[in-house]
């Protein structure tokens, strides 16, 4: 009888259910998109339940299609889109408001007051993070806030505040449990880092009951058992990582100083610092990569809003290619020096500007300037955004020894080689690139037994080539001293 390992893998466009074996290996995948909402400038939501209709439909039909029983499951794992917050009545289930979403900006004004009264270093202090919208805590504000007699039924205890990870624990175990993991908790700007608790400052500073809140477990945990879904009634869900720290443990980068990056729909660079919380001093994150045994290890975090996204925007807004493959070839036919530069901040700027009132553009646009530049140019702006983050490391006294990268994107060999060349770094690509999805099955393994410890699941990491830097240091300083200028002209 073959057995198997299950990930719910829900990211900010679709929703994805992966069958792995036990080696780690892909049996069958299910994804299913759902609709983004943008009901006003710089908004940006989901309808929760649509999430939870694709949720349980890919995993249905992953089931069922695949015929495998729910006995030979041996346990299930969740990795998630990170701090997209949730607000829901703890009787009926039913959501106060839908979610907003990671790249939502609503709170950009508030985030400003708080900074404007010199809370930031605070903050961070105790979070790692901040004072962004991006993070969980000022949405929730602005839901209790908003939504009438949210903030009442808050107090009396009736609500419950949940990222997606949350939200769909409580459903699938039919409202039984309220949990998250340590690596989700560490997004939500009220928990503190160094005393893996929510922190009773941060709830008062953001008017948030700390009833709202869901327990915090190790990222390898008992989290509950499936049921009311015939097709997996009794499944153990045993691992729970926000998607980047999920691909963190997919790339097996257990040691400090290794580190991934992640193109999704933005892109996530992330440095395991072991069990040193490093603060640091150029605007980069510190948050919490995995809980295991209850010792957390920590990461320090480059986050950038939107690196896979601007292929879809060049696909479905401007319609400028049908496919994201297309973008290769025709980045091939094109002079890396041809002066065009887009600047991607569609949703503000993440590390290390923190702008969220930036908006995007493109420049040095010229007679001759055709599809195959601006293609190019939305490329390009990934790596140079990937250099952001490396230059800010730099600053911060890090250099990675390794950086392994993952993600939809990195099937374009082209994107690797100019990453290379623009990083002047190697760049190793896994022959799985599903690491979001690995990362939870693994977690889920480790805690039922599967896998005996960290050193087992480095070993099952292969390389599927790597790319090493070929162009000159002068070309690339050129070509980054460029983006860097319009960068600022923003
Ligand atoms: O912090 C946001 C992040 O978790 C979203 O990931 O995969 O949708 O780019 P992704």
């Amino acid at each position: 009888m073959s057995q198997y390992l299950l990930s719910i893998d829900q990211g900010t466009t679709s929703s994805r259910a992966i069958l792995f074996n036990l080696k780690g290996e892909i049996v069958a995948t299910r994804q299913q998109e759902f609709p983004q909402h943008y009901p006003a400038s710089g908004w940006v939501e989901h309808d929760p339940e649509a999430i939870w209709k694709t949720v349980i439909s890919t995993l249905d039909d992953l089931m069922t299609g695949e015929k495998v029983h729910p006995n030979d499951v041996v346990a299930a794992g969740i990795t998630n889109q990170r701090e997209t917050t949730v607000v829901w009545d703890r009787e009926t289930g039913e959501c106060l408001y839908n979610a907003i979403v990671w790249q939502d900006r609503r709170t950009a004004s508030y985030c400003e007051s708080l900074k404007a009264d010199n809370l930031e270093p605070w903050v961070a202090n105790r979070t790692g993070l901040l004072l962004d919208p991006y993070f969980s805590a000022s949405k929730i504000s602005w839901i209790l806030d908003n939504v009438s007699d949210a903030r009442e039924r808050a107090e009396r205890g009736e609500l419950a505040f949940g990222t997606i990870d949350t939200f769909l624990l409580w459903r699938l175990t039919g409202g039984r449990e309220h949990r998250t993991d340590a690596s989700n908790a560490s997004r939500t700007m009220l928990f503190n880092i160094h005393t893996q608790q929510w922190d009773p400052e941060l709830l008062k500073l953001f008017e948030i009951p700390e009833s709202l809140l869901p327990e915090v477990m190790d990222s390898a945990d008992h989290f509950g058992v499936i049921t009311g879904l015939e097709s997996l009634n009794g499944t153990h869900i045993m691992g729970v990582a926000g998607d980047q720290q999920a691909a963190m443990v997919g790339q097996t980068c257990f040691e400090s100083g290794m580190a991934k990056s992640t193109y999704g729909t933005g892109c996530f660079l992330m440095l395991n610092t072991g069990d040193e919380a490093l603060q640091s001093q150029n605007r980069l994150l510190t948050t919490v990569a995995y809980r295991i045994n209850g010792e957390p290890t920590y990461a320090l975090e480059g986050s950038i809003f939107i690196a896979g996204a601007t292929i879809q925007w060049l696909r479905d807004g401007l319609r400028l290619i049908r496919d994201a493959c297309e973008t290769e070839p025709l980045a091939e036919g094109t002079p890396v020096d041809h002066g065009v530069y887009l600047v991607p901040a569609f949703t503000g700027l993440g590390a290390p500007h923190w702008d969220p009132n930036a908006r995007g553009a493109i420049l040095g646009l010229t007679r001759d300037t055709g599809i195959k530049e601006i293609v190019t140019a939305g490329l390009q702006s990934v790596c140079y955004q990937t250099k952001d983050l490396q230059k800010t490391m730099e600053k911060d006294g890090i250099r990675p020894v390794t950086l392994r990268v993952d993600g939809g994107m990195v099937v374009n060999n082209w994107v690797l080689q100019f990453l290379a060349d623009i990083l002047g770094a190697r760049v190793d690509r896994p022959d799985m690139i599903e690491t979001t999805a690995l990362g939870a099955a693994y977690l889920a393994g480790l805690q039922a037994g599967v896998y005996s410890s960290l050193d087992e699941l480095s070993k099952l990491w292969r390389c599927d080539r790597t790319f090493e830097p070929v162009m000159t240091k002068d070309k690339r300083d050129r070509l980054y001293g460029g983006w860097l200028r319009a960068v600022q002209k923003l």
